[in-house]
């Protein structure tokens, strides 16, 4: 291609990958002189000058981006806000300028999201207005080189971290954990080896290449398993499958399997507790951030399920060993930086569910929550600084010294997406989250239900109705409810099993068998709480699926786990004996 004619085709917006192999081009742009130029965003629409350090690239011959002297470092935002790539990687991308500026580190953020802070033009030294693509964070590591330490992949969530190994390879240095330790996490099979190695328990899993392979290693591991395509994340089009009849049902609907797109097998670890665990490293000393304990069991995707700091059924032993284990991944991996886990707990035995090296969703969460600005932390071990110069001891386990507990709550999008059924799965749905904060858990539990737009109603009329394996569970909810005073109707299987069980209540007609029915009842607002637990797998249950998405539409409360029910049942009765107070965060850290 001639040296005219690419240049065009650059001006008008073409990547280097969509006119050919991405390396050969960006080649023959820098040896024909083709380089981006980077003009300033005119926040002053003509009136007068600007001087925001905002720029975007341009292929054209002046350039408005002038180069300091100052030591600098690159942070990767994560990009335009979407479902798994929320606004908690931008708090992070934040803070890590923060810190950095704090010791008088120059600061370049790359983020193309108009909508969020980490792109207000005053919070970064300068702003890249760029995707977070290899061509675009090469041309501006090229454009920034001068005193340039290296570039921050931890804090763009899994945009960012993508980067790691393409631009490593493209020799940009990389700060913190070191970028092949950062591919041991991502990589199923060498993640795995290191889980072995450490005698850390994991999942049985396998890889299959084709259907005949994955139904071997289905049944090989045993039903119930998780399926997903390998190299996915936000849990994308991943699902839980309890035979192989399902089995053959998402490989023909849902996903193909080929040699280039195998299908990843885990074996789906049942009622289980999922944890997780935020980590800073300095390759040396491990802070361990916080330990949430998932309202909802394993199964719903940690970006949707509720959790609290700190765990409340899990016992000083289970976290000995979590902490244990988390401390070791962290040093094998020499982390420098962040470093998120997320464990099964079942019985006495810790499963490691995945590992991610760089910040995770819950990193605001847990910093608000102890009181440690973990991003602001890592941002700091990132260029060199050790934790041990930047915490005083005993703020290595934070966790230990709080005297409150915070539950984080998820937000859905779904009043904005009709006839989406809301309920949780291994994909994630959540655009946002919520935190509630008080002395026990049932209170902060009850204030995130109303931060979540999900207010508890006191009294009233409590609507049950529980897929069959979750009945005996629902026992203790419904006998709660009961003592509380509220009525309960539910329809003809969970009625039956609660009046067999001694829980009073009153049988409603499901919307299949006629009127009225449970919706009439919602739509003259008779209802006040709705605990609707679909069943797992496919097969949509008609009746269940139009009552949440009703609920929705009508804005009564829902709850979609039993779990998610227990937590709100005790929440409402702790609620009605005390008086709901507001208490600033600095309060509860004495400041
Ligand atoms: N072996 C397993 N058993 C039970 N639940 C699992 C298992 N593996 C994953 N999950 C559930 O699926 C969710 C998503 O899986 P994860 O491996 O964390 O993918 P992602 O990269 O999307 O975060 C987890 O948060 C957890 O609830
Ligand atoms: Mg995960």
């Amino acid at each position: 291609m001639e040296r005219e004619k690419l240049k065009k085709l650059k001006q008008m917006g073409f990547l280097d990958k969509q006119l050919g192999d991405e390396d050969k081009i960006r080649e023959k742009r820098k040896k024909s002189g083709i380089k981006p130029t980077y003009k300033m965003v005119d926040t002053c629409a003509g009136e007068f000058d600007a001087v925001t350090p905002y720029y975007y690239s341009t292929y054209e011959t002046e350039d408005e981006s002038e180069v300091s002297e100052r030591k600098k470092v690159i942070i990767l935002g994560s990009g335009p806000i979407r479902i798994g790539q929320g606004i908690e990687f931008d708090c992070c991308t934040v803070h890590a300028v923060f810190a950095l500026r704090e010791i008088g580190i120059e600061t370049i953020i790359i983020n193309n999201n108009p909508e969020t802070v980490s792109t207000d033009f005053d919070i970064s030294d300068k702003l890249y207005f760029e995707p977070i693509t290899l061509e675009d964070v090469l041309n501006v590591v090229e454009k920034e080189n001068k005193n340039l330490l290296g570039v921050m992949v931890q804090f763009g969530g899994q945009t960012a971290i993508n980067l790691t190994m393409p631009l490593h390879e493209h020799g940009v240095k990389i700060l913190g954990t070191l970028p092949e330790n950062i591919d041991k996490a991502e990589n199923r099979d060498l993640f795995g080896k290191i889980l072995d190695k450490l005698n850390m328990p994991s999942a049985e899993w396998g890889t299959g290449y084709s259907f005949k392979e994955v139904r071997e290693i289905a049944s090989r591991i045993g039903y119930p398993v998780l399926v997903r395509p390998s190299y996915v994340l936000g849990g994308r089009a991943m699902e839980i499958v309890q035979d192989e009849i399902e089995l053959s049902e998402y490989i023909e609907e849902a996903v193909r399997v080929s040699p280039e797109h195998p299908i990843l097998i885990d074996k789906f670890i049942q009622d289980a507790i999922e944890v997780d665990v935020d980590v800073v490293c300095d390759g040396e000393t491990v802070l361990i951030g916080g330990i949430m304990e998932h309202i909802e069991e394993a199964g719903v995707h940690s970006g949707d399920s509720a959790c609290v700091i700190p765990p409340q059924t899990l016992n000083e032993k289970i976290l000995d060993k979590i902490r244990e284990y988390s401390k070791r991944l962290a040093l094998e991996l020499k982390v420098k930086g962040l470093l998120n886990i997320q464990y099964a707990v079942k019985g006495d035995t810790v499963y490691t569910l995945e590992a991610n090296l760089r910040a995770s969703r819950t990193v605001p969460f847990v910093s608000k929550s102890v009181g440690v600005p973990l991003a602001k932390l890592a941002a700091k071990v990132m260029i060199g600084m050790k934790l041990r110069d930047l915490v005083p001891d005993p703020y290595l386990d934070p966790m230990k010294r709080i005297n409150h507990v915070a539950v984080k709550e998820v937000v859905f999008p779904f009043t904005k997406l009709p006839q989406v059924d809301p309920v949780l799965s291994p994909e994630m749905k959540s655009t946002g989250e919520v935190m509630g904060i008080d002395k026990d858990f049932a209170m902060a539990y009850y204030k995130s239900q109303i931060a979540a737009g999900n207010e508890l109603p006191l009294q009233g009329t409590v609507f049950i109705s529980v897929k069959k394996s979750d009945k005996p569970k629902i026992l203790e909810v419904g006998k709660k409810f009961s003592e509380l005073g509220f009525e309960i109707i539910s329809t003809s299987g969970t009625s039956d099993y609660l009046t067999n069980n001694g829980v009073e209540n009153r049988k409603i007609l499901k919307i299949s068998e006629g009127a009225p029915n449970i919706l009439d009842l919602m739509r003259d607002r008779k209802i006040d709480l709705i605990i609707n637990t679909p069943s797992i797998g496919k097969n949509p249950k008609r009746d269940g699926y139009r009552i949440r998405v009703s609920a929705i539409e009508l804005d009564i409360p829902y709850i979609t786990t039993v779990a998610g029910a227990l937590a709100a049942v005790n929440a409402i009765k702790d609620v009605r004996e005390r008086r709901i107070k507001v208490k600033s965060w600095n309060e509860y850290f004495g400041r």
